[in-house]
């Protein structure tokens, strides 16, 4: 199976907004046992034509087929500002998430993570890069430390969401094979 990580459009907004609905998205964005949608401001078709330079979405696709999405920034230049002000530069921050559930636990996430990480540090400049997953997300830990991801300190952001930050660096990741 060929599974391919290209930039979203505004055409992929339907999947998007379906995917907020999956109860395994829902899970890994909240805390919350009472919430019925994740990423709960994301207004998708601004989102993915947002103009700003250090942000961009990803959907993967898996033989055609629009399976999770991707979203990579540069934490210290991303227009909102949410890994903080004072951010260092020449990092990268991700966020990933499979909505088919029929597609989860079969290998695609680490080829998607994969993909991206070798795309951020084919750049010289990119040191490292971090990961915010929930504390409460222990699954997602094992996904991210099998990649070569470390913790390095329990952070809240946006207030309430009690995140378990991961960082990835340069020396610790031996490029992947997996880019297309
Ligand atoms: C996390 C995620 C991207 C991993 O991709 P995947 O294709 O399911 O995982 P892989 O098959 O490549 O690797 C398997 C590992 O992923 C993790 N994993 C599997 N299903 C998961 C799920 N529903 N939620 C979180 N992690 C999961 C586990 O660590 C698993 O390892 P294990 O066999 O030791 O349990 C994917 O499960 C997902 O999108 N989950 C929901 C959203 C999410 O948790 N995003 C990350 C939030 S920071």
């Amino acid at each position: 199976m060929a599974l391919m990580l290209r930039p979203a459009t505004t055409a992929d907004v339907p999947h998007l907004q379906r995917w907020d609905r999956e109860p395994h998205v829902i899970a890994a964005t909240t805390d919350d046992p009472e919430a019925d949608v994740a990423f709960e401001d994301a207004v998708w078709a601004e989102e993915v034509s947002c103009d700003d330079p250090a942000s961009a979405y990803f959907i993967a696709e898996l033989d055609g087929r629009p399976i999770g999405a991707m979203q990579v920034i540069d934490p210290a230049l991303e227009r909102t500002h949410y890994w903080g002000e004072d951010c260092p530069p020449n990092l990268r921050a991700m966020d990933i998430w499979i909505g088919e559930a029929d597609c989860l636990g079969k290998g695609h996430g680490t080829v998607m993570m994969t993909i991206a990480i070798n795309r951020a540090f084919a750049q010289p400049a990119v040191e490292a890069i971090l990961i915010d997953p929930l504390n409460s997300s222990t699954d997602a830990h094992r996904f991210y430390q099998r990649l070569g991801f470390r913790p390095i300190g329990r952070r809240l952001f946006d207030d309430d969401d009690d995140c378990l930050v991961h960082r990835l660096d340069r020396a610790d990741w031996r490029f992947g094979e997996a880019d297309a």
